[in-house]
């Protein structure tokens, strides 16, 4: 397959054009793997989603899912892949705990340039070391679609796994490349994907390490978590969820004095951030009802342990990012 759209290419819009996406694709895929073996490194985002879905119904069982848990996803994700792909689509998948080694890895490396590096570095080191236990894998195959091609997408590089050794250079397997984000959505629905899956917001290849400010540590690293999931919890309750581009939380590596049971404390504070925009390139400001945003603060200040203030970061981009990193 050619890296370029053909102009007269049909945009998916509709359950219709993406099934019969899926038909030629499935055909095509056959062809290309045969009866051999394709390895795919399973996120959990939509593109490798779709690709393992689209592989899946293609060669089943010839498709090995690895899955790396780095310790820097939202809470539920490894358990959603595992719910939907090996309990519901019985697909082969390979679960790699690898929280430890990465943490360890990233204890007191503050700079987020190298705190970049060595998550991709140890990604591509995990998912060598997998890769290497399996025998007779011929294909590679990744989720890469056509703005990553165009190098002019909303989000940055992809976790890809272009940096194995020579002698794992299998041949690719790409089935989405031409594909922009809203089609590869449709793609996924009509596989019979999630919506929670399909409609994911945009989330950084290295996690939520760019989230928990400075060198990263297991407790602040649980603050994000925790306070990510009742802000998503909330924004699902208040109806904002697909209605918002980009909703998150940041935990930077600072205490304030508080107060907690009559007693002054040292903790963290909690940053919001919800951004909606069409390219990442700027960015503007979610109004959050000022309903929804007290619930919130009630709700991390009373569950997520080591937090004592909440902060609601107004700022469009420019000039700030839409990331703190
Ligand atoms: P900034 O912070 O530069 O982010 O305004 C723009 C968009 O890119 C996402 N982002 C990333 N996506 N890998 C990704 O796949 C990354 O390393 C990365 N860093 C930032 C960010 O979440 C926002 O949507």
């Amino acid at each position: 397959m050619s890296n370029v759209r053909p102009e007269n290419m049909e945009r998916i819009t509709n359950a219709q054009l993406a099934n019969a996406f899926i038909e030629e694709q499935v055909k095509a895929l056959k062809q290309q793997i045969g009866d051999k073996k394709v390895l795919l490194a399973l996120s959990g985002g939509v593109d490798s989603s779709v690709v393992a879905a689209l592989l899946i119904k293609a060669v089943g069982n010839q498709l090995v899912c690895v899955h790396v848990n780095h310790g820097l996803l939202r809470k539920g994700e490894p358990e959603q892949v595992i719910q939907v792909f090996r309990n519901q689509m019985s697909a082969n998948l390979i679960y790699v705990d690898a929280v430890d080694r990465f943490l360890d890895k990233l204890a007191g490396v503050n700079n987020p340039e190298q705190k970049r590096k060595i998550i991709g570095a140890e990604f591509i080191r995990v998912f060598e070391e997998e890769a290497r236990k399996l025998d007779g894998i011929e294909f590679l195959a990744q989720g890469t679609i056509y703005p990553d091609i165009l190098e002019s997408g909303p989000v940055k590089a992809h976790h890809n796994v272009g940096g194995l050794p020579d002698d794992l250079k299998f041949e690719l397997v790409e089935p989405v490349k031409l594909l922009f984000k809203d089609e590869v959505r449709q793609v996924g629905l009509a596989l019979g994907l999630p919506e929670s899956m399909v409609f994911r917001q945009p989330f950084p290849g290295p996690g939520l390490g760019v989230r928990c400010l400075g060198a990263i540590t297991r407790d602040r690293l649980e603050a994000v978590r925790e306070s990510d999931a009742i802000l998503r919890e909330e924004f699902h309750n208040a109806g904002l969820e697909g209605k918002v581009w980009q909703y998150f939380t940041i935990v930077p590596d600072l205490k304030s004095v508080g107060i907690r049971d009559n007693v002054r404390c040292e903790q963290w504070p909690v940053i919001l951030r919800a951004v909606n925009t069409r390219d990442a390139m700027s960015a503007t400001i979610e109004e959050i009802p000022y309903s929804v945003l007290k619930k919130i603060t009630e709700r991390i200040l009373s569950e997520v342990d080591g937090v004592n203030r909440v902060l609601y970061d107004i700022t469009p981009k420019p000039t700030g990012t839409i990331e703190w990193e």
